[in-house]
């Protein structure tokens, strides 16, 4: 059977990323990364696509934003950027922009998100910070992430996998950080894997 293709979109470092190319260089996963998609140029995880042999594209909003274009026009054009590439499935890794229907109706039920907290808690941005804020105050005793189908709703939509992530006295931010990133890279596989089960099923 012919590898899945993913589409794995990025803002920054790329980690995540980078998990999941090795995970496909070893056979975890049945799936090969198609593109990688940036929408920040100085994006490191663009550095790891290249050396990987992965195509690369870069899609800035600021054009759209200087030119006072509506956001679905940037959407609509990002999606129709990514449709010759023939995604079995998008995987936001670290992308930092809230997609809306008009592009997550060009892939329904294909697109998936990784985020650093456990359903229902800390939607959006800086949700680790906010997570070890909230249990230096007491109001938290862990913390997790997710793997989730995308709505349009922030970081919420049918969870794939999550795992708990404990954070401990002794924690810094630094610490907790590091402990979450290394369970994301493990649950961004198994998040993967669920999805492209569940494709096969379809099939
Ligand atoms: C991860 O913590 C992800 O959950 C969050 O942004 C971070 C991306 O890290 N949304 P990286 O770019 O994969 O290293």
């Amino acid at each position: 059977m012919e590898p899945f293709r993913l589409v794995v979109m990025i803002s920054g470092f790329g980690s995540n990323l980078q998990a999941i190319l090795d995970a496909c260089a070893d056979g975890r996963l049945p799936a090969r990364v198609a593109l990688v998609v940036s929408n920040r140029k100085e994006a490191y995880g663009l550095v790891r696509a290249q050396r990987a042999g992965v195509p690369t594209l870069y899609f800035p909003l600021k054009p759209y934003r200087e030119q006072g274009l509506d956001r679905t026009v940037y959407d609509r054009d990002l999606a129709e950027q990514i449709r010759p590439f023939r995604p079995d499935l998008i995987v936001l890794a670290g992308w930092m922009h809230v997609l809306s229907p008009a592009f997550l109706d060009c892939f329904p039920g294909r697109v998936i998100n990784l985020h650093p907290a456990l359903p229902g808690m800390f939607p959006g941005t800086n949700a680790i910070r906010r997570a070890y804020e909230a249990y230096r105050r007491g109001e938290i005793s862990y913390s997790g992430c997710m793997v989730h189908l995308v709505t349009p709703e922030v970081d919420a939509g049918p969870v794939l996998a999550q795992a708990i992530v404990p954070i401990l006295p002794e924690d810094t931010l630094e610490t907790f950080e590091a402990r979450m990133h290394e369970a994301e890279h493990r649950l961004i596989v198994e998040g993967i894997r669920r999805a492209l089960a569940g494709l096969a099923q379809e099939a």
